[in-house]
């Protein structure tokens, strides 16, 4: 029988939830539409926080004030990380920029 206590994780959710909101600059659903398609689409080659051990990129580093240069790398790909184009709705990859630009 397992004895794992839950509640301990469920605060450090809701602690990292809160930090995010208290970021002001995006809507906390946005960041959080951004978190799962994030979790959909990205995390298999970025990691399942924006970065990983075998990260292809560290999101966290990517920097936050070129949001341009976000959607297109996104938009168009950039060498191996193909274009999401078509794939991804324009209200989605925005919610992605959220997502990082929040970086958590
Ligand atoms: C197939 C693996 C793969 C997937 C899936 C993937 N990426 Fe990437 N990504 C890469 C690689 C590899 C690079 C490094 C490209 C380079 O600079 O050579 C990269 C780079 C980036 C960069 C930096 C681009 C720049 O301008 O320097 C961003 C931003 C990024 N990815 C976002 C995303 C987002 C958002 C998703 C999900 C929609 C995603 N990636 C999915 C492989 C991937």
């Amino acid at each position: 029988m397992s004895r794992l206590t839950l509640p301990a994780a469920g605060a450090a959710i809701a602690i990292v939830a809160t930090a995010a909101a208290q970021d002001g600059k995006f809507p906390p659903e946005q960041v959080r539409q951004g978190a799962a398609v994030y979790a959909q689409h990205c995390s298999p080659c970025h990691g399942p926080r924006l970065y990983g051990e075998e990260s292809a990129f560290d999101l966290r580093t990517f920097p936050r004030g070129e949001r341009a240069r976000f959607v297109n790398s996104v938009t168009r790909g950039k060498n191996a990380m193909p274009p999401w184009d078509g794939l991804l709705k324009a209200e989605e990859i925005d919610a992605l920029w959220a997502y990082v630009s929040v970086g958590e």
